[in-house]
């Protein structure tokens, strides 16, 4: 057994020995952190942690190296609960147009859009389809993410959709992530099935959810539900075709409509609903006391210039939020968390804490993956990264283009 010990850690956050597997309400407030810490590795695992002055007191059976930190800062890894990272190419193109002023929906109503990326997903292999992905993957990792969820719905044909989780189930392989796959074959309504959504639908209960489920590809199923896309009545009936195999909704809901998705997602008991854009009172009321995670994702607000989630009116309700980058070639070309957190707090108003909180803990529980990531927790894994000294917990989401990232640790090993 090898262990790692850090020392003279200028900050250790969220470091909690027993930590709640989600953070709701006002304990999103709240982040435990250690001014001049240590913090012990044991393998791929986090095995303690404590204040510099108790260390003499401490021994480590089989130290196998000593890190003298300086002073720098430990984070635990981002957690991106919600990515659409295994497409082909990119949409420049698009982002010319709305530049010109067309909005997304608009471009998806000419047969743009995801699409768009349908097409050129066909045309790629699945070798390539992976290479760009991990190109991906790995300015993912680079920035800070150690645990993320990635869905298909660029394929939109049985066969192609069934590239994209074996793309996803090879990441997950070839990483150090903890990966979790989501099937999407409702993000649009595939071209050979122009103008019959009911007979897509149908595809996607009667073919594409068996052959996922047979061939054991997703953990979770999603639907994209909202104006333009999928129905209520269509989520219904892929939720309940989806549910005889074992996958739990994740649910794209109210980013471009009040849809209806939250209370179809609850209905279903979602792992998490996301985007949420556009809600009410309705939507804050039928996700109490529901074990959903309200996601939002700023970056995609950020990018497509819509409304910012109302995090506050979650928070304030007692509810958990979470913040994930929903990278996609559409609507957030960008899987950089810290900008998600920084979104948070200049743009929601959120603390630094809840901030934090919303892009780790409330990732991970978005992605069922808090009992082994999410905090700096003896037992869990060593996901986490470095970073300079700093003045303190806001100012890398203050001054978030400062480089203040030094070095990535997943699973107990440096990897950048
Ligand atoms: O989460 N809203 C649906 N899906 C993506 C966009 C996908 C795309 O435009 O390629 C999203 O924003
Ligand atoms: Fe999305």
């Amino acid at each position: 057994m090898a262990i790692k010990l850090f020392t003279n850690i200028g900050t250790l956050v969220g470091a909690d020995r027993s930590p709640a597997p989600v953070k709701a309400g006002c304990e999103m407030n709240r982040i435990a952190v250690i001014n001049n810490a240590w913090m012990a590795v044991e393998d791929d695992r986090i095995m303690d942690f404590g204040s510099m002055y108790e260390l003499p007191t401490r021994t480590f059976g089989s130290l196998c190296h000593t890190t003298d930190l300086y002073g720098q800062w430990i984070f635990p890894s981002f957690c991106d609960s919600h990515t659409h990272i295994v497409y082909a190419g990119e949409r420049t193109g698009e982002f010319i147009d709305k530049i010109n002023g067309l909005s997304y929906e608009e471009i998806a109503a000419r047969g743009g859009g995801i699409l768009n990326s349908a097409d050129l997903l066909h045309d790629t292999t699945e070798d390539e389809l992976f290479e760009q992905a991990m190109e991906r993957v790995n300015e993912m990792i680079g920035k800070g993410t150690g645990a993320l969820e990635i869905k298909s719905g660029y394929g939109l044909t049985t066969a192609d959709e069934l590239k994209m989780l074996r793309v996803i189930r090879r990441i997950r392989e070839a990483t150090p992530l903890s990966v979790k796959a989501t099937f999407l074959g409702a993000h649009a309504v595939g071209r050979q099935y122009a103008g019959r959504q009911t007979e897509y639908v149908d595809l996607i209960c009667r073919e594409m959810i068996p052959e996922v489920g047979t061939q054991k590809l997703a953990d979770y199923v999603d639907v994209f539900c909202d104006t333009g896309f999928f129905t209520v009545e269509d989520t219904d009936r892929i939720l309940n075709a989806a549910a005889k195999w074992g996958l739990k909704p994740k649910i794209h809901a109210n980013e471009l409509g009040v849809s209806g998705g939250v209370q179809v997602g609850v209905r279903h008991s979602a792992v998490s609903v996301d985007h949420l854009e556009r809600t009410g009172v309705e939507e804050i009321e039928v996700l109490k006391n529901s074990p959903t995670m309200p996601t939002m994702l700023p970056g995609a607000s950020f990018f497509l210039g819509m409304p910012y989630g109302n995090a506050w009116g979650f928070i304030n309700a007692g509810l958990p939020v979470a913040l994930a980058s929903d990278y996609n070639p559409g609507s957030s070309p960008s899987g950089d968390m810290r900008f998600v957190a920084a979104l948070g707090c200049i743009k929601m108003k959120l603390t630094p804490e809840q901030a934090w909180n919303a892009v780790t803990l409330n990732g991970a529980a978005a992605m069922e993956l808090s009992q082994s990531t999410g905090t700096i927790t003896p037992g869990k894994k060593a996901n986490f990264f470095t970073t300079v000294p700093l003045p303190s917990l806001a100012f890398p989401l203050y001054a978030y283009t400062t480089p203040v990232i030094s070095h990535i640790w997943l699973e107990g090993e440096k990897i950048v």
